[in-house]
């Protein structure tokens, strides 16, 4: 399928051949190749010091490619199925707020579902676009927010026509994925750009039995969290083109935000990953697809838990399921998602990526060995054994709809005040609150503070979830606006 030679790695080879050029440095950074921070140096290794270094003629400029990183963008963009694709190594955040941004600016509308990634509603601060929120439906079992339906995408698109652009998340964090192909045609139709936040989505363009990817589905712009299951160093990360998107007008956007020293460790993870999965990514998406396949049906056997899977499919709010995502509900053995993740870390040493109210994650991707799987089945088995107690009183949801009174960029930047929690009901919040991961707020910017969030927020205290977002690090106030 790729036209170009998958086995190249333009950065890589430009970095080996400046190393054995034994230049002098009279430039960034100031290390000087570690020389001048040998506890670093030791700490790191010499040859990551040797490597980092700054932009120059034979290595190229992120911000202005012309040489190796553009050939490498090419690469990229031809391993994935896109019309271009552009290096980002300041996370998919930077990949998703390049996109929001390029699709709308102040007062334009995009219509998105709420259980998004904090960055997409950082995006709308920083541009100060409008959301038009399409609520996700809930599982009520598994307490997990679902895809949009494509009735309710139908329905916001003819309440506002004027929108700009339709945010489609592939897949969730929990492996759940939207009609993308029939959103995106519907978008179109419409004339709305379709935006998909593919952090957890790498492996959809090289593994089979997956579900569609973004640039297959025929959307516009996807992020793509290569550091996640594709194997490349955390921060880096990919945006992609479609045919019809201005790449000039995406870069100067990019370069709003992003440094002008990019890192060239992460952008050489990037090219040697790319080759790597695109080499070799169908064998490897195998793997730990039958990885994924056994320890589900082992966990399924101990009793209580849930590793769910394909049978979520229902045509419409799950229309497909990531089958590489190890999700598992813990909620019939009386213990929250993130109680079990503790246990698992505390007891276990296991770390897995997050626990919620009523599930835990394990992330599989290119690294995992069956062995870790057993140790982790074995473990979750123990744990029913040891700590199974009564689920009376277990909340479910991870989702409250939340009631927007005011665009997110206006609210965060108004006049506020800091309120104590249950002083703060009725009130109109200022600021963000998530559980981290997964980074879907609970509250953000705008949004009417009520007594059922303030509730979920005590228990996921209560439970032990990391909760970030709000000035007040302990969350015992909350800024909200200023009345009168
Ligand atoms: C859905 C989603 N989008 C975007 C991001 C941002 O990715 P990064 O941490 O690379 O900035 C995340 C991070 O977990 C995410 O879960």
């Amino acid at each position: 399928m790729s036209k170009l030679d998958q086995n190249r790695m333009p950065i890589q080879q430009a970095l080996l051949e400046f190393q054995s050029q034994r230049v002098v440095p009279f430039d960034v950074p100031g290390h000087k190749h570690g020389r001048g921070n040998p506890e670093l140096t030791q700490f790191l290794g010499e040859r990551c010091m040797e490597l980092d270094v700054n932009s120059m003629k034979p290595l190229d400029n992120l911000c202005h490619p012309v040489s190796v990183i553009k050939e490498a963008e090419e690469l990229a963009a031809d391993a994935f199925g896109a019309a271009h694709a552009f290096f980002m190594v300041n996370g998919t955040t930077s990949s998703v707020q390049a996109m929001v941004m390029s699709a709308a600016g102040q007062g334009d509308k995009i219509i998105l579902p709420r259980n998004v990634h904090r960055s997409v509603i950082n995006a709308l601060i920083l541009c100060g676009a409008i959301p038009v929120y399409v609520n996700p439906e809930m599982d009520h079992r598994l307490g997990i927010s679902l895809g949009m339906t494509l009735s309710a995408v139908e329905k916001a698109m003819r309440e506002h026509p004027e929108a700009k652009a339709v945010l489609v998340n592939n897949p969730t964090y929990y492996g759940i994925c939207s009609n993308l192909k029939a959103i995106t045609e519907l978008a179109h139709k419409n004339g709305m750009l379709v935006l998909a936040d593919e952090a957890h989505g790498t492996h959809l363009y090289f593994g089979e039995n997956l579900p569609i990817c973004a640039m297959k589905a025929g959307a516009d712009m996807a992020s793509v969290s290569m550091h996640k299951s594709g194997g490349s160093l955390t921060q880096s990360s990919f945006l992609l083109l479609g045919d019809n998107v201005n790449e000039g007008y995406v870069r100067q956007i990019i370069n709003l935000t992003q440094t002008t020293s990019g890192s060239y460790l992460l952008l050489s993870s990037l090219d040697i990953s790319r080759k790597k999965l695109a080499t070799e990514g169908k064998q490897i998406f195998r793997q730990v697809l039958d990885m994924a396949e056994y320890a589900r049906e082992e966990i399924n056997q101990i009793g209580d838990y849930y590793a769910y899977s394909r049978e979520l499919i229902n045509g419409d709010t799950v229309f497909d399921f990531d089958a590489t995502k190890l999700s598992v509900n813990t909620l019939e053995l009386g213990l929250a998602g993130i109680e079990v993740y503790d246990i698992l870390r505390d007891e276990y040493d296991i770390q897995v990526e997050f626990g919620d109210l009523g599930n835990i994650l394990a992330y599989l991707s290119v690294g995992d060995r069956r062995r870790d799987l057993e140790r982790l089945v074995s473990a979750l088995a123990e744990i029913r054994r040891n700590y199974k107690r009564d689920k009376t009183g277990m909340l479910r949801a991870e989702y409250i709809t939340p009631i927007v009174a005011v665009p997110p960029q206006r609210a965060f930047y108004s006049e506020k005040e800091s309120l104590l929690l249950p002083q703060s009901t009725g009130r109109i919040c200022s600021e963000f609150v998530m559980c981290y991961p997964p980074g879907i707020p609970i509250l953000a910017p705008g949004e009417l503070i009520t007594k059922e969030i303030l509730e979920y927020i005590e228990y996921a205290k209560e439970k032990g979830c990391f909760l970030t977002g709000p000035e007040d690090l302990e969350l015992t106030r909350l800024n909200v606006i200023k009345e009168g």
